[in-house]
């Protein structure tokens, strides 16, 4: 009996690879362009950090976790996301002694024991950028004008950016006891969940799927209406800023995010073609975090992407995509020895090819039929054979698969470098 893989873990074919590590690639370029750098960090982290971090009171925290003992019984969590993580390294690593500001990226898994379900895995995988450092509100509408165009180079159609702000120990507590009261008011119209949080988390209760609570908090108070003077005036800067770089960009007035460590700017972004589960992107400001983790009192914001349903956005809009990048990935030789003899000169000249950049794929073992067949099957644009006769002449012969006149060519198996690949070009 065959063993199939963990249910939400997915396997990423080829095809879906090669959409997958594009989309990550484009990102890191542009995000270096913004002099971020690349970390890379443990997927494993104490417990207790995202805890501490992310909020006891979370959905993350209390369900979503993947946790265990290790084998001394310290308990360990796979993260369900980044910034804690770099959070840590960068108070283990003193970073800010390093230097006043830090803009670090980081690409790679995550997991999160969810109902699995269109764009929803237990494994997948985030490109994030955190700047550190920095608590004015140029920082924020830098970091959104990142993001913005890391969706632009990525090609993500018409993507939504919803801004909010969350305030700050200042201004929150008050919203929130306004709120638990509000909530209070209506608890039997809420949800088993959201009536269990009110006193703890009663933000989460304008997040809440459930439709009976959204009806319920339809007429809530917003927090962007009750920010202190300086929230306020902070978030009016980023906003401003915003719009003069011409930023589409919508106020949420609801905006609650799933991680607690977030004050000030919050936002999110959502693209068509991925249902329920909308949110491409998102991120926000975390002056508190890393004095939390036992850290200096440094500020930081940040954002993270989800691959894969930045793949499923892409697609929507463009279904030829994928297709597209498997032909652009087909060899643009393929080096055809026919018997023995011709296996070391196919293999040298395969080498060399390859030196020049030429995307080679060998063949061999098989009659001529097989190895045309496969030749054509992978796309290959020309197919340089070499059998007995080629290796007495020392002439390999050239054929251009997409020309339809059998037309073939004689090249010099012992030319290298560029005038090899100017004489397999002239098929042309
Ligand atoms: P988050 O909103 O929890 O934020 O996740 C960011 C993105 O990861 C989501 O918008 C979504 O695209 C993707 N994602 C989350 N869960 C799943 C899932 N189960 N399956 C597929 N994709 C998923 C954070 O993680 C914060 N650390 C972002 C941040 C960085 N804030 C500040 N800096």
């Amino acid at each position: 009996m065959s063993i199939p893989a963990v249910r939400g873990f997915h396997d990423a074919l080829p095809e879906a690879a090669r959409v997958l590590g594009r989309i990550e690639r484009i990102a890191a370029q542009v995000l270096e362009r913004h002099g971020f750098s690349e970390v890379r960090l443990p997927i494993v982290e104490r417990t207790e950090l995202f805890a501490r971090s992310i909020g006891e009171t979370t959905d993350i925290v209390e369900k979503e976790m993947y946790t265990f003992p290790d084998r001394d019984g310290t308990l360990l969590t796979l993260r369900p996301e980044g910034t804690a993580p770099l959070a840590r390294a960068f108070v283990e690593h003193h970073l800010d002694q390093r230097d006043q500001v830090s803009r670090l990226y980081y690409v790679g898994p995550m997991f999160r024991h969810e109902r699995p379900q269109k764009g929803r895995l237990r494994q997948f995988h985030q490109v994030g950028a955190e700047l550190i450092g920095r608590e004015d509100p140029l920082a924020d509408a830098e970091t959104l004008v990142c993001l913005v165009d890391v969706l632009e180079a990525v090609g993500v159609p018409e993507p939504r950016l919803l801004v909010g702000s969350l305030g700050d120990e200042a201004c929150r507590p008050a919203y929130r006891d306004e709120l638990r009261a509000f909530g209070e008011a209506r608890s039997e119209r809420l949800c088993g969940n959201c009536r269990r949080r009110l006193d703890k988390n009663p933000l989460r209760i304008l997040d809440c799927k459930e439709e009976g609570c959204r009806e319920a908090t339809a007429d809530a108070p917003a927090l962007v209406d009750r920010l202190c003077a300086a929230c306020g005036e902070h978030f009016a800067q980023v906003r401003a800023l915003l719009d003069a770089q011409g930023i589409a960009w919508e106020l949420d007035r609801r905006l609650v995010r799933g991680l607690d460590y977030y004050v000030r700017t919050t936002f999110e972004v959502t693209a068509a073609g991925l249902g329920a589960q909308g949110a491409i992107g998102a991120g926000g400001r975390y002056d508190g975090l890393l004095a939390q983790i036992g850290g200096p009192a440094t500020s930081g914001i940040g954002f993270a992407l989800g691959v894969e349903r930045l793949r499923i956005a892409l697609e929507a809009a463009d279904p030829g995509l994928e297709q597209r990048l498997s032909a652009e990935a087909s060899p643009t030789v393929f080096v055809m020895p026919i018997g023995a003899a011709a296996e070391v000169d196919a293999l040298r000249i395969a080498r060399r090819l390859r030196a020049e950049g030429v995307r080679v794929e060998l063949g061999g073992g098989r009659s001529v039929k097989s190895q045309m067949r496969r030749a054509d099957k992978l796309g290959a644009a020309r197919v340089l054979l070499i059998g007995d006769e080629e290796l007495a002449a020392r002439r390999a012969t050239l054929r251009d698969m997409r020309e339809k006149a059998d037309q073939r060519l004689a090249v010099d198996m012992d030319l290298e470098g560029a005038a090899l690949v100017a004489a397999v070009g002239e098929a042309r």
